[in-house]
């Protein structure tokens, strides 16, 4: 059984995804049959009136938990004054306040500069053209197993999912993808006792720049700092500053997509801060803006220095977001953050412990609120029908996980995810890993 065997929880969910298949373009996914209502927090109700929890949170955007009361009355602030004016052609103090904010928080030291984009893949597409125009380099390095979005130049740094480049090729030229340094699967041999970052960074350097790749063409690499549809990867230790030195020694921009870890998920503002390096240029969408469409791309002043007009976008920074990323801002800032923190360590303790319990959980990763359990077979292969039958299990219960990477599951809930529902959540996973357990044991 997959997750597309689901069944919806109501006549009335039936009909509207009946309807909806009629209708809308059929490349999306969608993970469940479920119909959505309304939401708050971390509870969310379907049109048949069924409650779930929601350990997804829209993919790792309503980072504020569903309609957080200050979002929603800054949204309706914004809204009563003006929709829309265009930022590429004039001025509002809401967007200049933003990008104040993002400045400050920017991981860092050298002032920045900020672009406004609607969305993860536009925010992507800013960064390799501004990677360009800056560096006048052609070449772009980029991860297996990174997702960085499905614009064309966007996709083309993308590396998690065949089905996302079947049929869409050729992409963007001179972009090479290099293994991401996952300490549970390594793909290149290394001695135990190295840094597996440091051995990628090695391959780079002594194997790619020297039989394919002239360094000196490369613009920029881009890297998620925690690996997000990939499979919730954390690298080791090493990686990011041998990353780091590499492109300082041959003049490469070091572009990371915070896009999915960013704004706190992870206990500080931006994950590459838990490695003390600093990137050139930081991209951020998701949760930005608590659910309302928002990117920014954030670069060194030195670096955005582009010409009027060589970059705009007509609804890029739109007044309604930048009102709701302020007020998300300020929610992340005055608690949310450190309530990721401590209870990202207290459910990552607990998963440890399913672990412990159950054969089929094969690795326990994250940090924060960015949380992952790699799914195995009995003799350590990725079991991505297990992990399937675990989402779809977990729905039946009323519980909303997602997968990630071959056979991960995820959970990047809300920020401000309570102690009660965590404990829900958490006991509806026991039950789900404890049925599935005994389903391949029977
Ligand atoms: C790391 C990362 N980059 C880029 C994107 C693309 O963002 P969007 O779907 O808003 O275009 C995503 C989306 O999942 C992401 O996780």
């Amino acid at each position: 059984m997959t997750t597309y065997d689901l069944q919806p929880h109501g006549a009335h969910a039936t009909r509207i995804i009946e309807e909806d298949h009629s209708l809308l373009s059929p490349s999306n996914t969608r993970a469940y049959p479920l119909v959505v209502s309304h939401a708050r927090g971390s509870e969310l109700w379907d049109v048949d009136g069924n409650r779930y929890i929601d350990m997804v949170a829209g993919i790792a955007v309503t980072a504020t938990g569903h309609c957080h009361p200050e979002v929603v009355a800054a949204i309706k602030e914004q809204a009563d004054r003006f929709l829309h004016v265009c930022l590429s052609d004039f001025y509002y103090e809401t967007a200049v306040e933003l990008a104040r904010k993002l400045a400050d928080i920017a991981p860092f030291k050298e002032n920045a500069r900020v672009f406004f984009t609607n969305s993860g893949t536009e925010t992507v597409e800013a960064a390799l053209k501004l990677a360009r125009y800056a560096t006048g380099r052609p070449r772009m390095l980029a991860f297996l197993g990174s997702f960085h979005g499905r614009s064309m130049g966007a996709l083309s740094l993308t590396s998690s999912k065949y089905r996302q480049q079947q049929g869409f090729a050729p992409g963007l030229p001179g972009v090479t993808h290099v293994p991401y340094p996952n300490p549970f699967r390594p793909i290149l041999q290394y001695n135990r006792f190295d840094d597996y970052g440091k051995v990628v960074v090695d391959y780079i350097e002594n194997v790619l720049f020297a039989t394919n790749v002239p360094a000196s063409e490369v613009a920029a690499v881009f890297v998620e700092p925690i690996q997000g549809e990939g499979g919730y990867i954390v690298p080791p230790p090493g990686f990011l500053p041998a990353l780091r030195r590499l492109c300082d020694n041959y003049g490469i921009l070091l572009v990371v997509d915070e896009i999915q870890s960013g704004l706190g998920r992870t206990g500080k503002w931006w994950a590459v801060e838990h490695s003390g390096i600093e990137p050139d240029m930081v991209l951020t969408a998701k949760g930005l803006a608590s659910g309302m469409p928002l990117g920014a791309l954030i670069a060194r002043e030195s670096l955005m220095q582009w010409e009027p007009g060589s970059h705009g976008s007509t609804f890029g920074g739109n007044p309604v977001s930048c009102a709701a990323a302020l007020a998300t801002l300020r929610l992340i800032e005055n608690g949310m953050m450190d309530n990721a923190a401590r209870m990202g360590e207290h459910i990552l303790s607990v998963l440890k412990g399913f672990q412990e319990r159950y054969s089929i959980v094969g690795d326990v990763r994250g940090r924060g609120l960015m949380l992952g359990i790699e799914i195995i077979t009995p003799d350590g292969a990725p079991a991505p029908h297990l992990r399937d039958e675990i989402v779809g299990e977990a729905y039946r219960q009323k519980l909303l996980i997602f997968g990630c990477g071959p056979s991960s599951v995820r959970l990047m809930p809300a920020l401000n995810l309570d102690a009660t529902l965590a404990e829900e959540a958490l006991d509806t996973l026991d039950r789900t890993l404890d049925a599935i357990q005994k389903s391949i044991q029977a």
